[in-house]
């Protein structure tokens, strides 16, 4: 039987297989994996698309990833900090424009603390009871993750990074361990979050047998969410010199994603609408059904930039609606105005 085939069948392949599946450019066997995506997707979500409202609160952090553009040692940037009120304001413009999923996105920083997360969490709960929200603020401790659950926070975002330990560390400092990292994942997902994990395509020293180990630990971990888009280099990073990561490849991926966990929440991300235009769009044609349009101060915009020329940073959170809904639109798609949770099969 042919991979493509053995996937479809089983959902999950051995290391060795997936290597020579991420490694197989035959169209043909892309096109049909493709297709099998798109059945799916539609399967469980139809022709809606999900959109999260991502709200961007600070640009400070502790951690030094090398990939990353908001790192500490990150010098030539004007570092922000959102207020309680100006968080409830992106949220209230964005329950205007029909989000009901309000993402919180920040560096690691020590100022939001547990108590202050748990005060924003409880408002944003209180204000907005139909409305979902996503944490996604790093690796914090198992009480702070229960408090901020507690407080009323429904997912949480973690993107893994890297599966492979040796991999890990070329993307990480010393101080960051990939064992932290699988450990936060399994709390969260144990104190009842749907919980999203991922990693970047093409990221520096990544090979196929990297990819193969993320998705096999995908697969162990079952999330209720995937984030993935390519790598795409900072300037003021040490890896501003590196090559980006594969747009081919980032698609592939998702229809391999999708294929893998039929009823998965997965987004077509703003850096893989940043490696190509029509990125989304084609990423709702690979499996998608989830985009995340920004609802961050446009003043504050530019100063969440993880990687360079990131899209959307001078528009107005009506306008990314009205262009993300032109847009999927354009493939046969409609935003929906709902919470969009997990569907189990
Ligand atoms: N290119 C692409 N994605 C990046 N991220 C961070 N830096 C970059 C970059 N240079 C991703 C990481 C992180 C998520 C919020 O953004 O995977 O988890
Ligand atoms: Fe932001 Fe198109 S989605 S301008």
């Amino acid at each position: 039987m042919k991979l493509v085939e053995k996937l479809i069948q089983n959902r999950i392949l051995s290391k060795e297989e997936f290597v020579e599946l991420l490694a197989n450019t035959d169209a043909e066997d892309r096109e049909i994996l493709r297709k099998e995506a798109v059945r799916l997707r539609e399967k469980y979500y139809g022709h809606d698309v999900y959109i999260r409202g991502l709200i961007e609160f600070t640009n400070y952090c502790r951690n030094n990833c090398y990939y990353c553009g908001i790192r500490r040692d990150n010098r030539h940037l004007e570092r922000y900090r959102l207020t309680k009120e100006e968080i409830l304001s992106c949220c209230e413009s964005g329950y205007r424009l029909g989000y009901r999923t309000f993402v919180l996105q920040g560096g690691e920083d020590p100022w939001f603390n547990d108590d202050r997360m748990e005060d924003i969490v409880h408002n944003i709960r209180t204000d907005y009871p139909d409305c979902a929200i996503t944490l996604s603020v790093g690796e914090r401790s198992r009480e702070s993750y229960q408090r901020l659950k507690e407080a009323g926070a429904d997912r949480y975002l973690l993107r893994h990074e890297t599966a492979n330990e040796a991999h890990y560390r070329k993307l990480h400092p010393e101080e960051m361990s990939l064992a932290n990292r699988k450990e936060c994942l399994y709390t969260l997902k144990e104190l009842g979050y749907q919980v999203g994990a991922g990693f970047m395509v093409g990221a520096p020293g990544q090979t196929f047998e990297c990819l193969a180990e993320d998705l096999i630990f995908l697969h162990d971990l079952q999330p209720e969410m995937i984030g993935i888009g390519p790598f795409l280099p900072h300037h003021e990073t040490p890896f501003a010199h590196e090559e980006k990561g594969s747009y081919d490849l980032t698609i592939y991926l998702l229809s391999v994603l999708r294929v893998m966990f039929p009823n998965v929440l997965l987004p077509a991300t703003t850096a893989l609408g940043t490696i190509k235009a029509t990125g989304r769009e084609q990423g709702m044609l690979a499996g998608c059904n989830v985009v995340m349009p920004n609802l961050s101060p446009v003043a504050n915009r530019k100063q969440y930039e993880l990687y360079d020329n990131k899209i959307c940073t001078g528009d107005e959170a009506a306008e990314c609606r009205g262009c993300m809904e032109n847009r999927m639109a354009s493939v046969g798609y409609h935003l929906v105005v709902d919470r969009g949770d997990f569907k189990h099969a």
